[in-house]
């Protein structure tokens, strides 16, 4: 048993787990936001003794008679003025009880923080959506209102053409108390999740589920052979596969090939890890130029080339020649990656008797209700999908990953930020 005070209140874990478990799961403190479990964004954000501190990466055997605090926890003043508003400094708002949390670390101990200051205090905090200048600028607000003792100015917007405006959702993204898929929390939730290869580019000769079957708390589990509707989904061309079935090769890092639905998250991982899969790992194609080689493996039956456009701006070769100066040179784009901070999930229910709800962080939930319905086989009037707040997307909440692969079963699923992608993202 480990004691400890959370928010002014005497609170005990009976077992050692990491913080942000037990303060999510347990005392169901939502504004304490995971977004890469592996310390690297800063959402799960708390005061620990009144220092700024990863949730993710702490133990509750280490905090035995610390004091933590979390967004909840703030008196209402303070919550009045760490509102982050007036600045315009929140959007999808994941990252905000994060960092108003470190600004809260920083302020109570500096009175008047200068801003690099306030960059120091907010080195570990990463947003994606806001950049930095605006969020600096209201912890400088926060700590002027609290040094001077002063009212937060509230929005007089009558709706005038250049007036400045709230975001409706502001306040419950600033404390917290918005509604991300991964904070839903319903009875009998059971919880789903994916065993994927870890090869880009593999054989997958044979699947094994028998052990994972037999461990008790495991609901259910999928291989491609089970799925009742199309085996392939996409938005543009159907060449995604729901699961990797036996005796095909994997396309990319991270392609599903078993569902499972287990009691606890616990009992999951571990089934996870009873499955086992054999692989012949193939060598991958890595760059468009290694695809376009009339060698090159093919990553679909199809072909390498998705689509061929010919793009023509007025009369290039006749510029040209008319041109002063001519430079040639050869321009590439980087890969990009969207590094949303919130993690991808979903939750799914029950329908009447043949239908399911989805609910999920989605950009596009028209698509993602025809691909769910030809994945299950069923008519799409069946699926609901219900977008609740999405915490950063960027384009890459339209695809569905969480969504299709763990329709079967009410399910919960997570698939986490790369860490280096994150750590490029830190304020400097
Ligand atoms: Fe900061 Fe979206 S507002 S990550």
């Amino acid at each position: 048993m480990f004691n400890f005070i959370v928010n002014g209140n005497k609170a005990y874990a009976k077992e050692d787990k990491i913080l942000i478990t037990f303060l999510r799961e347990d005392l169901n403190l939502i504004s304490v936001k995971n977004g890469c479990s592996e310390g690297a964004c800063g959402t799960c954000m708390v005061l620990v003794d009144g220092d700024a501190k990863k949730a993710c990466v702490l133990k509750t055997s280490k905090l035995v008679n610390k004091s933590i605090l979390t967004v909840e926890g703030l008196t209402d003043r303070e919550k009045d003025v760490y509102a982050f508003m007036q600045a315009g400094a929140v959007q999808c708002g994941f990252c905000t009880p994060g960092m108003v949390i470190s600004a809260k670390g920083l302020i109570d101990k500096v009175e008047n923080p200068t801003e690099d200051d306030i960059k120091n205090a907010l080195k570990n905090n990463i947003c994606r959506c806001t950049g930095y200048v605006k969020i600096i600028e209201a912890v400088k607000l926060a700590a002027k209102f609290l040094r001077e003792n002063t009212e937060v100015p509230k929005c007089g917007c009558k709706g005038l053409v250049g007036e400045n405006l709230n975001r409706i959702d502001a306040v419950d993204k600033v404390l917290g108390i918005a509604e991300y898929a991964d904070d839903m929390r319903t009875d009998g939730l059971i919880y789903g999740g994916a065993v994927r290869t870890k090869y880009p580019r593999a054989l997958v000769k044979s699947i094994d589920v028998s052990e994972a079957k037999k461990l008790q708390g495991v609901y259910v589990v999928i291989t491609a052979d089970e799925l009742p509707g199309n085996q392939k989904v996409g938005h543009i061309i159907k060449d995604w596969d729901v699961l990797i079935p036996r005796g095909k090769i994997t396309h990319c890092i991270g392609d599903a090939i078993v569902l499972i639905a287990a009691q606890t998250q616990e009992i999951l991982e571990k089934a996870k890890s009873l499955v086992k899969i054999d692989f012949e790992e193939l060598t991958p194609v890595t760059c468009p130029e290694d695809a376009l080689k009339g060698d090159a493996p093919l990553i679909h039956a199809s072909g390498n080339i998705l689509a061929t456009e010919n793009l023509v701006f007025g009369n290039a070769d006749k510029c040209i020649k008319n041109s002063k100066y001519v430079i040639t040179n050869k321009y590439s784009t980087p890969f990009t990656e969207h590094a949303f901070l919130e993690t991808e999930t979903a939750v799914a229910e029950p329908d009447g008797n043949d239908g399911i709800i989805i609910y999920c962080a989605d950009q596009g939930i028209y698509q993602t209700r025809k691909e769910c319905a030809e994945a299950l086989g069923i008519d799409q009037s069946k699926v609901r999908v219900i977008s609740k707040i999405v915490g950063g997307g960027f384009g890459g909440k339209l695809a569905l990953i969480p969504g299709i692969q763990q329709l079967h079963i009410k399910p919960y699923s997570q698939v986490r930020q790369p860490k280096e992608h994150l750590e490029n993202l830190l304020i400097h």
